[in-house]
């Protein structure tokens, strides 16, 4: 095929998809104001644009249509949002028969051809992180504060070496040190420091979320079950996962069958212990768990953490508020005296990651569903089976009405609204103000049925982290007072992948001998 046969070949393919965008569209605006221009041409070049300006289109339109729904087109296909408080409320509480999570989350990511099946129909992890992980916080406590403090010193003191300040990669490397902390409370102590699980755990998020939208945005559906065979084969998480994890569940298995053992307090365990009464998970079964684990947990604590040690260099007075709050609480020196309690009374640190996440989140459109029947928000809105519903997060979070002053970090934002702060008892409205609240102006851990079981453990993995942080380095952004921009990939947003951030060693910190 010459050039020209190519060209016309684009050109019919792109032509099909403006005709498919132009035709939902016509079905969309029957109900719902759209943004942009109209006609087959305009329609998909406005989505194709949109993609590039994501977050400012979406903000406009959301002012523009003074909160009311309205449908967002998006490389060819379209998105209702929501932004008001019902209208996001409503779309939490959806059943899952109607506005559904999975089969949006299987759309977009083409998780049945790039992981297999088993990925999503399996899904008893869920349950175990509500329950065992959320109950059993206090006893992951030391073990999570212990690894933080070995992967400190293997990761960060290493490149740190004996300069004054030294210039840390902090995406990669806080990759690397929460994938250890997090699997110390997923596999133990063995399997969290072994360089090649850590490298499967880390790589299958990114891996996953990248294939996904090429599959479904350029591989016509008939051709995707093929190329994702081609893919599972080559990338392989599922077997890989299972050579590493066969020794450990091997050993379980025996040990749960010794009732004078003592069976390690870790999600492994837990994950066996659901099982059906007589019988087992199979070990294929459990891997893929863990491995769907470490998708929901990895890359969201990743991406926060980084973006608050953005905020943190950028902002440098916050670094000495943050300490003399922890110095309060935590002994400075020695990291197995530190509990969750205490941890839980450093309410400024939990302001600081709580605004992180208001102004850094994981996206401009979050808690996408999928119509699989139809649904009707009660302003009489009809939502027709095939259409993605959203809810349009960054213009919720950025909205003045809702947070004073809403595009500027006040790291102390929350703290300062919570009454039983310094010294003074808790009231019953300040679990609003904490981390691990939702709203319907607040989303970064989503809402209604699907709510993110595991933001008490992450929340307090990253005051942890967070703590021991201030406590015993100093930082700033290369030039100072400059915070790295975040960088979007159209609706997505992810802190900059390569900034480096300057780090130094306290040498006046009581107890720097310990490491
Ligand atoms: C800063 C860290 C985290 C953020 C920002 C975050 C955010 C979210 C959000 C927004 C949702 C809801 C998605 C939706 O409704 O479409 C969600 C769901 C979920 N999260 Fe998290 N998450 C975090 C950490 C974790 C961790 C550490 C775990 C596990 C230990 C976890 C496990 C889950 C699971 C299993 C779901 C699905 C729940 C369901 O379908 O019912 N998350 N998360």
């Amino acid at each position: 095929m010459g050039k020209l046969g190519l060209l016309l070949l684009l050109l019919l393919l792109v032509s099909l998809f403006a005709l498919k965008l132009n035709n939902r569209a016509r079905r969309a605006k029957r109900y719902l104001p759209a943004n942009g221009f109209r006609g087959v041409w305009l329609n998909y070049s406005d989505s194709v644009w949109n993609f590039f300006r994501a977050k400012s289109a979406i903000r406009d339109a959301c002012f523009g249509f003074s909160g009311s729904l309205f449908t967002f087109s998006l490389l060819g296909q379209w998105v209702v949002l929501a932004m008001e408080k019902d209208h996001v409320r409503e779309l939490c509480n959806a059943p899952e028969d109607v506005l559904s999570m999975e089969a949006a989350a299987e759309e977009l990511l083409q998780l049945r051809h790039t992981v297999g099946p088993l990925f999503s129909d399996e899904l008893y992890h869920i349950p175990v992180i509500r329950t065992k992980l959320n109950l059993n916080l206090e006893e992951i406590f030391p073990p999570l504060v212990d690894e933080i403090h070995a992967a400190f010193s293997d990761i960060i003191n290493t490149q740190i070496g004996e300069a004054d300040w030294a210039s840390i990669k902090v995406l990669s490397t806080f990759s690397r040190i929460i994938c250890r902390a997090t699997n110390r409370i997923l596999v133990g102590n063995h399997l969290c420091r072994n360089e090649e699980y850590c490298k499967l755990a880390s790589g299958f998020t990114n891996d996953v979320l990248s294939i996904g939208p090429v599959l479904k945005f350029l591989v016509p559906k008939f051709l995707r079950p093929l190329v994702g065979m081609a893919y599972r084969s080559l990338f392989s998480h599922q077997k890989r996962m299972e050579t590493l994890l066969k020794p450990l569940i091997k050993d379980r298995r025996r040990l749960r069958h010794d009732p004078a053992s003592d069976i390690p307090n870790d999600m492994l365990s837990w994950l066996m212990e659901a099982s059906p009464l007589n019988e087992e998970y199979s070990t294929e079964s459990l891997s893929m768990r863990m491995l769907n684990v470490n998708f929901v947990a990895l890359h969201t604590t990743t991406k926060t953490f980084t973006h608050a040690i953005y905020c943190l260099a950028s902002q440098p007075q916050y670094i000495s508020i943050l300490r003399a709050e922890v110095e309060q609480q935590l002994d400075s020196g020695d990291t197995t005296t530190w509990t969750r309690d205490a941890l839980g009374r450093c309410v400024k640190l939990d302001s600081f990651l709580k605004e992180t996440l208001r102004l850094h989140g994981l996206g401009a459109i979050w808690m996408p569903r999928l119509a699989v029947s139809d649904f009707s928000f009660s302003d009489g809105t009809n939502i027709p089976p095939g259409y993605f519903v959203a809810t349009a997060a960054t213009a919720v979070h950025e909205n003045d009405a809702l947070y004073e002053n809403s595009r500027d970090f006040n790291g102390l934002r929350f703290s300062s609204m919570r009454k039983g702060t310094f010294g003074r008892p808790e009231t019953e409205k300040d679990w609003q103000y904490k981390m691990t609240s939702n709203s319907e102006s607040y989303l970064a851990f989503g809402g209604g049925r699907h709510l993110c079981p595991g933001r008490f453990f992450a929340s307090m993995e990253m005051k942890c982290l967070m703590a021991y942080l201030v406590l015993r380095y100093d930082l700033k952004t290369l030039k100072d007072g400059v915070r790295p921009p975040d960088e979007w990939f159209g609706p997505t947003s992810n802190p900059a992948r390569n900034a480096r951030v300057l780090f130094h060693r306290r040498k006046d910190f009581p107890s720097a001998s310990m490491n």
